[in-house]
Formats: structure tokens, C-alpha cells, sequence
């Protein structure tokens, strides 16, 4: 199986990343970050609390791939939201099988924070993209500006490394590159030239 794992923390370049491997490599691609933000939305939406397991694993349960879609999966609320489900086991597991059952037809790019460890431990590729915290967080102000928000650099930046914190501090499949990934870090790298890295781990891993 053609299956090229992606891992890292959030604004490193993962999504761009992987959406141009997909194209080149002509393989689907599923950004599992959306997975967790839709759950977060339905408990939201039920007057909820993303921290609680029951509510949060039958949100999970009930999760449509049309729920996948929606406009409001972006933001500070939904960012929350989706850290907060994704450190319960009860949905980890939930979600399990759709993101297996994605890359059934020959292969798959698929990101998030634990495609390698967990989710496809026998990938082929596995890449963990990262870059400093500024950096990352510059990166999504830029983008927050970019669709009209005033968030101010400073909260965007503790936002952002809280988030990671969380992220990497859960027991349930913490955020953590796998043994055997290839860690590109994108700093110092513009997009074109974190995809020619990425590709040639591709063409030296699948051949
Ligand atoms: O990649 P993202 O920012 O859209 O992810 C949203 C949240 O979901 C983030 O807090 C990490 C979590 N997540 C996860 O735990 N595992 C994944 N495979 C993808 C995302």
C-alpha cells in the first residue's frame, strides 16, 4: 500500500505538503485534523463539553463524512474544541476506522499527529514536518490576517503553543514523530522546497 504518512504540529506546512504529494503521486488525500474538528463541532453544537468522553466518543460515533464539509471546522473555538475530544481514547479509537478504511484503493497521503504511530504504523513514508514555534505561529497569523481577523501575534503564538502542549503532553497517541520518520524542517524552507524534500524520501521510499 502506497501510503505516505504525515505528522507534525500545527501551521508547520503539513496540509500544503501533503496536498501536493497527493496530486503528484495521484493518490486521496485526508487531512485527519478535520476528523477531530468535526467532532468537536457536533459536541459544541449538542451545548456540550469537548472535554467530556461520553458526550464526545458517541459525537464520534455519529460523525458523517459530510460533517467533514462544514464552514465552521476553523477558528479559535474549533481549535479548541478539537484538542480537547482528540485527547480522549473513547474517540481516538472511534475515528480509527474511518482513516484506515480511507486508503483502501491503493494508497493514501494522510495527515495529522499520529498517521505513523498509530493509525498506519507500516506506512512506507512517514514524514514529520515541524518548524520553530515563531515561525508557525507567524505563519497562522498571516493566514488569521489573510481572511480578515485582527487576532494580534501574541495570543495567535499562545494559542498556538498551548495547543501543541496538549497535543504532545495526552497519553492517548501523543503528538511525536515516528522511529522511523523523516523529520523536514520547514523554518527556513518555502514550499517548493519542503515538496522537493518530501518527494525525494518518496522516490527513495516507494521507488
Ligand atoms: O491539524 P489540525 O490543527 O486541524 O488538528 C486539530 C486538532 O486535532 C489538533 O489539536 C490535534 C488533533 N489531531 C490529532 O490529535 N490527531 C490527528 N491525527 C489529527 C489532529
Amino acid at each position: 500500500m502506497r501510503i505516505v504518512a504525515i505528522d507534525g504540529p500545527a501551521a508547520a506546512g503539513k496540509g500544503t505538503l501533503a496536498r501536493r504529494l497527493a496530486a503528484a503521486l495521484g493518490l486521496p488525500y485526508l487531512d485527519t485534523g478535520l476528523l477531530y474538528r468535526a467532532v468537536g463541532r457536533l459536541v459544541l453544537d449538542a451545548g456540550g463539553d469537548p472535554h467530556d468522553p461520553a458526550m464526545a466518543e458517541a459525537a464520534a460515533r455519529r460523525l458523517d463524512p459530510s460533517d467533514l464539509g462544514r464552514a465552521d471546522l476553523r477558528g479559535p473555538a474549533a481549535d479548541a474544541a478539537a484538542s480537547g475530544v482528540a485527547a480522549i481514547p473513547g474517540v481516538r479509537a472511534a475515528l480509527l476506522d474511518f482513516q484506515r478504511g480511507f486508503a483502501t484503493k491503493g494508497g493514501a497521503v494522510l495527515d495529522g499527529r499520529d498517521i505513523g504511530t498509530v493509525i498506519f504504523p507500516d506506512a512506507p513514508v512517514k514524514l514529520f514536518v515541524t518548524a520553530s514555534p515563531a515561525e508557525r505561529a507567524r505563519r497562522r497569523w498571516l493566514e488569521l490576517r489573510g481572511k480578515g481577523s485582527d487576532a494580534d501575534l501574541a495570543t495567535v503564538e499562545r494559542d498556538m503553543r498551548a495547543r501543541d502542549e496538549r497535543d504532545s503532553a495526552r497519553s492517548a497517541a501523543p503528538l511525536k514523530p515516528a522511529d522511523d520518520a523523516v523529520v523536514i524542517d520547514t523554518s527556513d524552507l518555502d514550499a517548493e522546497a519542503a515538496f522537493q524534500a518530501a518527494l525525494a524520501v518518496v522516490r527513495d521510499r516507494l521507488g
